[in-house]
């Protein structure tokens, strides 16, 4: 989905977007590896990495219970994903056990690297919040110092067409973002 801006950004981060309509392709489980190997080479506070990642190929058990864990709006269309995701955060820092207080900034950060990667291999991921967060715990079973930031789905490539609304509509919209001096100045 093409993107219009003023400067000139790498053509990784031109060609990430976050994609409804999935292929029934799988992804081979290399290629998942390769993804969230991505994932763990962003930068962190300490070097925590205070990062876990969930994740089930459609078609299996795990799968199923991920994506019963979604808000009713992210049902329809993750069902054609090609794998399903839980990116956890974990709450405390692992020698002292005090509070890593950059520990969502973090995961963010993976979550980046993990989408680029994909995007670099013609696999596209949305990110979700919309899903029960307790249902997560409870089914992985969390410690108290994990928590759910949010889900994603992978996949390659499928045909707006095929979406129902409101979903065909949402990706085919055009998409958008801030003008610079909305968020950026200079002291
Ligand atoms: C933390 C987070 C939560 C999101 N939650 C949802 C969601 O529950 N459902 C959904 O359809 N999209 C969700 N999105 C996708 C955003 O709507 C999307 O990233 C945003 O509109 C920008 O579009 P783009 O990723 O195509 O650039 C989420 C994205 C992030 C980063």
């Amino acid at each position: 989905m093409e993107v219009m801006t003023k400067y000139k950004i790498h053509p990784l981060l031109e060609k990430r977007w976050s994609p409804r309509a999935f292929s029934p392709e799988p992804i081979a489980e290399e290629d998942v590896n390769e993804i969230f190997t991505a994932a763990s080479w962003a930068a962190s506070a300490m070097n925590e990495q205070p990062w876990q990642y969930v994740y089930a190929m459609r078609g299996t058990p795990g799968f199923d219970a991920l994506w019963d864990c979604l808000a009713t709006g992210n049902k329809p269309w993750t069902k054609h994903a090609a794998v399903l995701f839980v990116a956890i955060k974990v709450d405390t820092f692992s020698d002292t056990g005090k509070p890593n207080k950059w520990a969502m900034h973090d995961v963010g950060m993976a979550n980046a690297q993990l989408l680029l990667q994909a995007t670099s291999k013609d696999i596209y991921g949305h990110l979700m919040a919309g899903f029960g967060s307790d249902q997560v715990k409870e089914l992985l079973q969390l410690d108290d110092n994990l928590t759910p930031v949010c889900m994603g789905a992978l996949g390659y490539l499928g045909e707006a067409d095929e979406l129902d609304e409101p979903y065909r509509s949402r990706e085919k919209a055009p998409r958008t973002r801030k003008d610079l001096d909305e968020f950026v100045r200079k002291i």
